[in-house]
């Protein structure tokens, strides 16, 4: 079945209002759309660049309803918007992804249930709900990593636990609810790895599937810090994650842009780690290095529209600009004042170097501000330059 396309000018939302939902925003009013975007934030970085910011929580009633009165379709720019506004606005208009997709992605214990039932390969992991389910926890999981169930991102919500006491510990200290229960978790085991990939999926209202080149990543303390193209892991283990990631969207009926983080194995296999249901951050080259970038399809599968290519058109390493790169000395500190704006003559007279930042108003350490495209054969080398003088982490 075709679906008609929105003709440029119509309007489309966004739930949240972070650096996705910024890029978003850009990729949509260059093809001629208008943006509203919801989030509670004043000064989420994408009311700057909205038409309109409903300053609302994400299950506020009245700003849902105004959506859903004003716009033609709406997406999310993150997993943790509650499924239930997904499914009060897809009552009214079209929306991208299903509330159905969102729910199983922002609970691990759903998407790994999900995905192990689909017969993709996922780690052993544990559902943790109390003390005693640490105690019946396969030895195999030790050393192991605690995540909380739900709302994790950038590492955040993860313990490291070496042994089943240091859990059992960990438990009580980190994952305890307002109720005094506890939180719920997956014990997942600590796997050595050989390299991390993704693959991000587009998949049209009309059920076209496309893909973006493998992009392998390098992670430091649980964030993303670099994500190369081409990936130039093994081309058996390229085809095979490419193969998971297409089984996800097609198992899913998903419609929109969808991430899938993939660990490699030393043995050379993969395994998913999780999947994210809109554009990630591992997919930030392609506004630069790729014919489509992820939001300019995110904008296409949400408008009705074909799918735009695909293709790598130069390599290409993106690097991650957290808060760390803007430094805060010991005058700043005592006056507090904010931390020093980074030299961006850094990126600025590198010739092949794109800068993206999220006009963030206040850098904090691990905050995801920016980042750097470089293109071409010496991408790898300019990074680590860039990265030197910024003193960011690669
Ligand atoms: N079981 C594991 N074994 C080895 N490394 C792991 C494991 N789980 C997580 N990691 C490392 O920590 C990183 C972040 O983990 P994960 O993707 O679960 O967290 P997240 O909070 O959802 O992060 P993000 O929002 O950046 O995707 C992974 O990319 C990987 O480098
Ligand atoms: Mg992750």
């Amino acid at each position: 079945m075709k679906a008609a396309g929105l003709a440029p000018g119509s309007w489309l939302a966004v739930l949240g209002g972070g650096q996705l939902g910024r890029m978003f925003c850009m990729a949509a009013q260059t093809l001629g759309f208008r943006v509203c975007v919801l989030d509670p934030a004043p000064e989420c970085p994408a009311a700057d660049v909205a038409d309109r910011h409903l300053q609302a929580n994400y299950d506020d009633p009245v700003a849902l309803a105004e959506i859903a009165r004003t716009c033609s379709a709406a997406t999310t720019e993150f997993e943790n918007v509650p499924a239930e506004a997904l499914r009060f606005l897809a009552r009214q208009i079209r929306v991208a992804p299903s509330a159905d997709s969102v729910a199983i992605a922002q609970n691990r214990i759903a998407e790994k249930s999900f995905l192990r039932g689909a017969g993709l390969p996922v780690g052993d992991y544990a559902v943790i709900a109390n003390a005693q389910d640490l105690l019946d926890a396969p030895a195999s999981l030790f050393p192991g990593i605690l995540k909380a169930a739900r709302f994790g991102y950038d590492g955040k919500g993860q313990v490291a636990v070496a042994h089943r006491g240091a859990a059992i510990a960990a438990l009580a200290e980190h994952f305890s609810s307002d109720t005094g229960g506890v939180i719920e978790c997956v014990l997942e085991r600590r796997i050595d790895l050989a390299s991390e990939v993704s693959v991000m999926v587009a998949r049209g209202m009309d059920g076209v599937l496309g893909h973006w080149p493998v992009t392998r990543n390098v992670h430091c303390n649980g964030v993303l810090a670099t994500s190369t193209v081409p990936s130039l892991v093994d081309p058996d283990i390229e085809a095979a994650a490419i193969d998971a990631a297409l089984r996800v969207a097609r198992t899913l009926d998903y419609t929109g842009v969808l991430g899938v983080e993939i660990f490699v194995l030393k043995n050379n296999s993969i395994l998913i780690n999780e999947i994210a249901p809109r554009p990630h951050n591992s997919g930030h080259w392609t506004l630069d290095a790729s014919v489509t970038s992820q939001f300019e399809q995110q904008v296409r599968v949400l408008a009705g529209l074909p799918l735009g290519a695909t293709d790598l058109l130069v390599p290409v390493v993106m690097l991650n600009l957290l808060g760390d790169c803007w430094k805060a000395t010991e005058f700043d500190r005592s006056a507090q004042v904010d931390p020093a704006e980074p030299d961006w003559s850094a990126v600025l007279g590198e010739p092949m170097a794109k800068l993206h930042l999220y006009g963030k108003r206040e850098a904090r350490p691990g905050r995801k501000m920016g980042h750097v495209n470089v293109l071409g054969q010496a991408a790898t080398e300019t990074v680590v330059r860039i990265a030197q003088r910024l003193g960011a982490s690669y």
